[in-house]
């Protein structure tokens, strides 16, 4: 039995589950070496070493895996050409500019075109069948503000313009978006996959009227689609303590909040324990505070989830890559051994 599915679903156990976001990455010396040899996109395209990379949390203890991938690969199969910059971040050399640009995209072959993303994930099912392993995808509007931005982006100028704008073309955007992360998703689940983690990075930057009317609709869709699947559903997002009464309205199981709200207030805007899931709350700069200081913080998020069944510890966001490991050790011990 797993702690980690257990708590999605609200079941009593016999400590609070813990994972990280992010937490297969660069705060790892492990991880730092594997990327003197390869560069990310071979990381991520070669299944052997990212089932390597998907186990390299282990020995800090967590409750479930996350698959090593990322959110921007299903772009590449649209024609968007992504590429990882040093120093830069993400790219995406042919970003959608215009109406037209959008109108000729199409869902595609996903189990072809990503097809070594399933592979990691029957790899990592096969090396370590115990742990729950956690697929993931990135939700329409995130991934349509890569799309549109041609990369990261601070007042997502183009996307929401577009939104504002063309109507008619950010509706074909997202549908086709929605279609390709149900494929992706259901695929992932039948390759093995445990729990399906979906990441709203960056809609905080929305207000709750357009949220509401363009982008709700398209992820009530997506998580209806996988509502068969027997697993659980998380969404993630960030910058959205203004419109939790919107994001209730998404059938997942779990919700995942950063630390712009408080827990508990979180929890019960989204519809309380007796109905879904809590997971995140922690600031991931805590874990740069003294020892003692973090360890305050995290009995801060212990005492408002106050023990009820449907709590999974974890970070407001990715954990940052000059993070200490062996803070993050800690952390772990820590939310284990409360009671
Ligand atoms: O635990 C894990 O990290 C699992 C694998 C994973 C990656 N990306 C690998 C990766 C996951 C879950 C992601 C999700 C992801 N990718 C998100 C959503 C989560 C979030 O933090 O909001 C987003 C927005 C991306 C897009 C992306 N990929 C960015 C902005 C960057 C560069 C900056 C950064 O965060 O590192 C990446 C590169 C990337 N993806 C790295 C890793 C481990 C950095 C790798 C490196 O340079 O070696």
């Amino acid at each position: 039995m797993s702690r980690f599915l257990d708590a999605c679903y609200r079941r009593p156990t016999d400590a609070t589950p813990v994972w990280f976001m992010r937490q297969a990455g660069r705060y790892q010396p492990e991880y730092r070496a594997l990327r003197e040899k390869y560069d990310l996109l071979t990381l991520l395209r070669t299944p052997e070493l990212a089932v390597q990379v998907t186990l390299l949390p282990k020995p800090l203890g967590v409750d479930a895996l996350i698959l090593f991938a990322d959110i921007l690969l299903p772009l590449e199969p649209l024609g968007l050409g992504l590429r990882f910059v040093p120093g830069q971040g993400p790219v995406l050399e042919h970003p959608l500019r215009t109406a037209d640009d959008i109108a000729r995209l199409q869902p595609y072959a996903v189990e072809e075109a990503l097809g070594f993303v399933l592979e990691t994930v029957r790899g990592v099912r096969q090396v370590e069948p115990r742990l729950p392993l956690i697929g993931f995808a990135g939700a329409p509007f995130t991934l349509a503000s890569y799309a549109i931005e041609g990369g990261g982006s601070r007042h997502y100028r183009r996307t929401k313009a577009l939104m504002y704008a063309r109507p008619d073309a950010w509706q074909h955007l997202m549908a086709v978006l929605t279609q390709v992360t149900i494929d992706y998703l259901r695929a992932q689940v039948r390759a093995g996959a445990q729990a399906v983690q979906v990441f709203d990075s960056w809609v905080g930057a929305l207000s709750p009227g357009l949220y509401r009317a363009a982008v709700l609709p398209h992820l009530q869709r997506l998580f209806a689609a996988l509502g068969d699947l027997g697993v659980p559903r998380i969404y993630f997002s960030t910058g959205t303590a203004g419109f939790l009464e919107a994001v209730r309205e998404i059938p997942a199981e779990v919700f995942s909040v950063d630390w712009r709200v408080g827990l508990d207030a979180a929890w019960q805007r989204l519809g309380g324990p007796d109905r879904v899931a809590i997971q995140g709350n922690l600031d991931p700069i805590a874990l740069f505070a003294p020892p003692q200081r973090l360890r305050a913080e995290v009995q801060r998020v212990l005492e408002e989830a106050a023990g009820r069944p449907g709590h999974i510890f974890n970070l407001g966001h990715g954990i940052l890559p000059q993070t200490d490991p062996d803070q993050v050790r800690r952390l772990v011990e820590w939310v284990h051994t409360h009671r």
